[in-house]
């Protein structure tokens, strides 16, 4: 017998119980308990699943899992993927975990690519775990996207989730370095959408212990108000766009008027502010004409 299908004497069900009792006694909910038991068989629990024994390697799996955890790991790394629109991206400590307002933003790059028609040529900048240029290419077939980022560490992980992109992945490029520096000079005026969630927290700003000690930093940082890279990206990104393009910045709600006003000194004709789900002002659109 092999030694990776060597039976414990544990259900499966015995062990969500365990999960279940042991993250309740740290105020984790009983659903994170199930998702990681799930990760750990390989599935989803029902029927009879619920009643076989744990393999040993299992075992060792869930042990390390369920430890992660309750050592305060966020829950995406643990499972290592997360669901972003109509994506399952691979997703650990080397990158910024999506987050549901940043799928706000994709519809509003959505709307524009569909304002514009034809082929368009988008730029996702600091691209992480590759969310949005990668929803961007799998929901628009009219788009051609490069998604950037300074991380070497972050691109490997877009590079894994490209790999698993299928047919969209042809029209997709991954460039390092930093904002519009990684781009090929070749783009210039010819972007029909620059789209980024940068790094903006405040410098002085506390952020909750998951975060903080286990996102990167380079992630999370954008000064010293937190708009030092939104201000780069809207000076710099009219000369890379196109006569009707497009600039989307998701931002703190707290900067989207500071930064509308910079964006309609810069040459931005039009600009808006864009609600996230709990309705708070979340994003930019700045459009050139
Ligand atoms: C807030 S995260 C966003 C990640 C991803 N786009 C998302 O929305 O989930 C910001 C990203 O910007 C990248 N970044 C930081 N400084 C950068 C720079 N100078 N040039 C390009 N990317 C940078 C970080 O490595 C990180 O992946």
């Amino acid at each position: 017998m092999k030694s990776d299908s060597v039976k414990s004497t544990v259900s499966w069900r015995a062990l969500l119980d365990e999960a279940i009792h042991n993250f309740s006694e740290v105020g984790l909910p009983e659903i994170e308990a199930r998702w990681i038991t799930e990760e750990a068989a390989g599935g989803q629990l029902i029927g009879v699943s619920f009643e076989e024994l744990v393999t040993n390697r299992a075992m060792a799996h869930y042990d390390n899992l369920i430890s992660r955890r309750l050592n305060g790991e966020p829950l995406q790394y643990v499972l290592g993927h997360w669901q972003f629109r109509k994506l399952d991206l691979m997703v650990d400590q080397r990158v910024l975990i999506p987050r549901p307002e940043t799928e706000v933003l994709v519809n509003h790059a959505l709307d524009e690519i569909d304002r514009q028609g034809n082929e368009v040529l988008v730029a996702d900048l600091g691209t992480g775990s590759g969310a949005i240029g990668f929803s961007i290419a799998v929901e628009r077939i009219s788009t051609q996207v490069w998604c950037t980022d300074l991380s070497e560490e972050a691109l490997m992980v877009a590079r894994a989730n490209l790999a698993g992109l299928g047919q969209p992945a042809k029209r997709v490029s991954l460039c390092q370095g930093s904002w519009f520096e990684a781009l090929p000079k070749s783009l210039q005026g010819k972007l029909g959408l620059v789209i980024s969630n940068p790094p903006y927290v405040p410098t002085s700003e506390t952020l909750p212990l998951e975060v903080k000690d286990w996102e990167p930093s380079m992630a999370l940082y954008g000064g010293r108000e937190g708009t030092d890279y939104l201000q780069k990206l809207i000076h710099e990104s009219p000369s890379w766009l196109a006569s009707k393009g497009a600039l989307i910045l998701e931002m703190s709600p707290n900067q989207t008027e500071s930064m509308s006003s910079l964006a309609l000194s810069k040459g931005f004709n039009e600009v808006f502010v864009g609600s996230d789900l709990a309705d708070k002002p979340r994003l930019l659109v700045a459009r050139k004409s």
